[in-house]
């Protein structure tokens, strides 16, 4: 099929940027988005044009870094990541556009390209145990009730992507932070610092410049990993009983 990209491009963090409209010809429907943009790299450079920047590891859904906006939506139409976005969920003919996310939180480095180091200065702000773990224990050296482990299990998928932020109207990123908080605070291995851990990445959530939440939900309908909004229920039981404490 023959599709349209308008495609947002910025040389730097602090250069104007703007859409570039790229026509892309003979798009297999069982490529990838991002192997579509490989396609479209590979025709510029050969072309002695600039290549767009976008990000990717993986690409199979587990890294986080390929995120970008798609015709407005994060990660586009398909509730998974774009290096699991196929081009079969587009149509011959249409008009795509793509852009990086759009938050202050995530400074643009280059075109599709967003600095999200401020998430990882929410890790480091408590998402880590200090109990010594050693080697792998015994399975049932630490009893832990199925539902919590569920629960942990499932807020541990999360993949540090960004697409809640960049979905969400107030660019909060509660449901990710709330997430990393939970994953550890279920278990028992995370309890010594499970007060300290909400504050403190709360704390930096605030000081990197996210919003609040104010329970609009549009974080947990385009997370790829279906990270329940729930999670952010169990991030404020957490954050009150830390700030009953006494914590700041
Ligand atoms: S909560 Fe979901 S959308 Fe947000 S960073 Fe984690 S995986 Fe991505
Ligand atoms: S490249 Fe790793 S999640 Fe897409």
């Amino acid at each position: 099929m023959n599709i349209t990209l308008r495609v947002w491009r910025q040389s730097g963090p602090d250069a104007e940027g703007h859409m570039q409209t790229i026509e892309v010809p003979d798009v297999s429907e069982h490529m990838s988005f991002l192997e579509m943009m490989d396609v479209v790299n590979e025709r510029l450079t050969l072309a002695g044009e600039d290549p767009v920047a976008i990000d990717s590891d993986c690409r199979e859904g587990i890294c986080g870094t390929c995120g970008v906006m798609i015709n407005r939506e994060a990660h586009g139409p398909v509730r998974a990541t774009v290096c699991q976005l196929h081009m079969r969920s587009f149509s011959d003919g249409d008009v795509i556009d793509v852009e990086p996310w759009r938050s202050d939180a995530f400074p643009v480095v280059k075109d599709l390209v967003v600095d999200r180091g401020a998430f990882d200065r929410i890790i480091q702000a408590g998402g880590y145990i200090s109990a010594p773990t050693g080697s792998a224990p015994e399975a049932h050296a630490a009893p832990v009730k199925k539902q919590d482990a569920d629960h942990a299990f499932d807020a541990a998928t999360c993949i540090q992507c960004g697409a809640c932020v960049a979905a969400c109207p107030n660019g909060s990123a509660m449901l990710f932070t709330a997430a990393k908080v939970t994953h550890l605070g279920l278990l028992p291995q995370g309890q010594p610092e499970r007060h300290s851990r909400v504050l403190g990445m709360v704390n930096q959530h605030d000081a990197e410049g996210f919003g609040g939440c104010s329970n609009i939900g549009e974080c947990t309908a385009v997370c790829p990993k279906g990270i329940p909004f729930d999670t952010i229920t169990r991030l404020n039981r957490d954050l009150l009983t830390a700030l009953m404490k006494g914590g700041e």
